[in-house]
């Protein structure tokens, strides 16, 4: 059993302890981060702040009733411009958004004072409003995102938060107090989750009674996060070296 011994988190020296934690802590930091990005873009789609179900809806499925432009004004473009701006646009989308009265109605003054200091030529991904069509495009009915860009998140998602749970799973696979059938649960589900995850966004793409399963898949694989890094910090830095306690003096035997 000694080789068991020695490959659990509490008896690793500290400077392995330290390389993990390290590790561990600018993830947490990082899934925090996510956290704040997701309720800055999606958990404004509605107009209003934290991340619902129409949320969800509205960023993959659209919300059909209105245009793409339209919902972002009232969403995470709101404070761009002035209420008589967006009031503005806004009208002018009703009225159709034809490129006539984008030039009369003053309508690109706004957009050129306004919107194009992002939505430029090298606006890093988000579209370029001094084309025309590119504004045109998004007065239309908004069918949320493109499968353009569902296929480009999605891609970066799958290696990105498998590489992360890889080596999440690989540091609390050295936990030791932890029973083999729940440590084999929590390391596989975010794998599951993040396949689950990744399916529900095409699926309410097509069909937004999907957007339950967002939710579901997305929680699922923060709560897996959170146990696997709680456990293994907890083991490396709370419990006692293995081989000095009673309690380990007992389970080795
Ligand atoms: C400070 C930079 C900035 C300014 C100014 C800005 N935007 Fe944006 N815009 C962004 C970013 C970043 C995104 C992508 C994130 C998001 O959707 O919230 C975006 C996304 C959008 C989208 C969604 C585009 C798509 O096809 O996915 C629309 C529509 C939009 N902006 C309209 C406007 C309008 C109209 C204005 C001017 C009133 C404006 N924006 C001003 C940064 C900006």
């Amino acid at each position: 059993m000694a080789l068991s011994h020695n490959l659990n988190l509490a008896s690793q020296g500290t400077s392995l302890k330290a390389l993990f934690s390290g590790y561990l802590i600018v993830v947490a930091v990082g899934y925090l981060m996510a956290v704040v990005q997701i309720q800055l873009t999606h958990g404004l789609a509605d107009g209003e702040y934290g991340l619902s179900i129409d949320d969800i809806v509205y960023s993959y499925y659209g919300n059909r009733t209105n245009s793409m432009l339209e919902n972002k004004l009232h969403g995470s473009m709101k404070p761009m411009a002035t209420d008589e701006e967006r009031d503005a646009i806004i009208n002018w989308i009703h009225q159709g958004a034809t490129e006539e009265a984008y030039e009369e109605q003053g309508i690109q003054d706004i957009f050129e004072s306004k919107c194009i200091v992002c939505h430029n030529a090298d606006g890093g991904g988000i579209p370029d409003y001094s084309e025309f069509q590119n504004i045109k495009d998004r007065a239309l009915v908004d069918t949320g995102v493109t499968i353009s860009a569902l296929a480009r998140v999605s891609h970066i998602h799958l290696f990105g938060i498998a590489f992360i749970f890889m080596f999440v799973g690989l540091i609390f696979s050295l936990a030791a107090g932890v029973p083999k059938p729940l440590k084999v649960v929590a390391i596989s589900t975010p794998y599951v989750f993040l396949l689950v995850d990744i399916a529900s966004w095409w699926l309410t793409k097509q069909n937004p009674n999907f957007a339950w399963l967002v939710i579901i898949a997305g929680g699922s694989m923060a709560l897996s996060f959170a146990f696997m890094w709680i456990v293994s910090m907890y083991e490396m830095w709370i419990l006692p070296r293995r081989g000095t306690d009673t309690r380990d003096a007992l389970l080795d035997q």
